[in-house]
Formats: C-alpha cells, structure tokens, sequence
C-alpha cells in the first residue's frame, strides 16, 4: 500500500468506488438502495458499526461471500484501509460509509439491513457522556428501524462497563431477546474469536478479556408505548 499522508488518503477515497462519503453521488441516492445501485445483487446486508480500518468487516467479507458488508465510521483516514484492502483482493461485497452513526438513518431504509456489528466501541466513561455509547438508546433506536424483523445485533468488546451499560439497557427493554451473553471469548473457545479487529489485538496485548453480546428486537410493546396506552386509559376512565 506504501506510505500516504491523511491527505493522500482522502484523495484517495474520493476517487475509490467502495468509499461512500459527501461530494460522491451514490452518498445522496444510496438510502434504500445499497443492492440495486452499488452491490448489484439481492444477498442480505451486514453492517459494522464503527469500524475503524476494517478488519472485520474484511474479515466477514472474505469469509462469507453470500452477504454484502458494509463498514461505517466517521474517520475517513481509517476506513481507507479497509477499502485498499477490498480493492487489493477484489472484494466486491464490500463498501465503506463515512458518516455520523448519529445520521445513519439518513443511508438505510426500514428493514433494509440483516446484522449489525459494534465492534469495540469507545466506552466513553463520564457518566455524561453516556449518551455518545454506540449502545445508548438513541442509536439502538436507529438500529431496530434499519433491521428486518429478527435480523441480530453483535456487540463485541474489551470494556466492562460497555458490556454491563449495554446489559442493562437491553434488560430495561421489552422489545429485546438477548440471545447470548458470553464474558470471555477466548476462554469460551467463541467462534466469534476468528476474526480479531485491531483494537480488539490491543486490548488483548494488556490482558483484557473480551466479551460478547447478541440480541435482536423483537415485536412487542415498549415501555413507552405500555405507558401511552396506560395513560390514554386511565384518560377514558374519568
Ligand atoms: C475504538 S475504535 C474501534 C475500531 C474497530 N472497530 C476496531 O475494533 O479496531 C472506535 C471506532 O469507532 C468510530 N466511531 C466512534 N464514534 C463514532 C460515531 N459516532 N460515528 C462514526 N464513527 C464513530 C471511531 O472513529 C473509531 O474508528
């Protein structure tokens, strides 16, 4: 790949088909319509959420050519390795979104994604700053519309207090099936341990266990929308 500055790199996203970002047209027309303009194909789509230089995403890619991957994160510089990557090895059930995952409604339509992974997302300790979480309720809100009903969310992470953030949020919800909850990947002999992201190499190195989550969201009532109805008919009772 030889030696590029952060500036080389984002010249060089702006001309790499497989990097969506601002300025590129398919950035503007792309929402709802991932398989039809860029895959070409009707395979289902997994998402990796914040997903640095890629790993993962290439990673899936490589070993599953039967979905379409695409990885999403605000650094352009880091999302460029991934597309050479893609681009090296002529993988074409790959792209790269630079946005937001704050904005990334404005790129999926309802029920157009099949899987969802967060893979080792800052815990961003002050309390705070809680809501920034990629678990936080904002984003898992996000999340439940852009999935097809039954399609699955992975959480993968070093940090105890994602983990248990993330537990209790999906505990304090009516409309999430946790499907499995394992503390110690590597200890479990997990096959979620095939494919190491950087970070994830990182926090290994310091001793770190890493932990996994699956959920997905299932019909029913929320808890505000039990309480709306609640409300409402204690309104009829008067
Ligand atoms: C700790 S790194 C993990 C990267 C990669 N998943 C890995 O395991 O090597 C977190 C990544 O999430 C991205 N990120 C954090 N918050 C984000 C947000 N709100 N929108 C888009 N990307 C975000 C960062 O830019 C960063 O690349």
């Amino acid at each position: 790949m030889g030696r590029r500055n952060k500036l080389d790199r984002f010249a060089d996203n702006e001309k790499r088909p497989n990097v969506i970002e601002p300025g590129k047209d398919l950035y503007e027309k792309i929402k709802g319509h991932w398989r039809d303009l860029y895959f070409k194909n009707d395979l289902p789509i997994v998402v990796e959420i914040g997903c640095g230089k890629g790993e993962y995403t290439i990673g899936l890619s490589r070993d599953d050519q039967a979905k379409n991957y695409i990885g999403v994160d605000i650094k352009g510089e880091r999302i460029w390795y991934g597309s050479a990557s893609a681009l090296e090895e002529g993988l074409t059930n790959v792209a790269f979104l630079r946005t937001r995952v704050e904005q990334i409604g404005q790129f999926f339509e309802d029920d157009e994604v099949d899987e969802i992974w967060i893979t080792f997302p800052g815990p961003r300790p002050k309390k705070s700053q809680a809501h920034r979480r990629l678990t936080a309720t904002r984003f898992l809100e996000s999340y439940k519309k852009m999935l097809k009903k039954d399609g699955v969310i992975h959480l993968k992470t070093d940090s105890d207090l994602m983990f248990e953030y993330t537990l209790e949020i999906l505990a304090d919800r009516s409309d999430v099936e946790l499907l499995e909850s394992v503390y110690d990947v590597y200890a479990a002999n997990h096959w979620a341990t095939a494919i190491q992201t950087r970070f994830e190499k990182k926090f290994m190195a310091t001793g770190k266990t890493i932990k996994y989550l699956r959920f997905r969201f299932i019909p029913g009532l929320t808890k505000r929308s039990i309480f709306t109805i609640i409300t409402s008919l204690f309104k009829d009772c008067k």
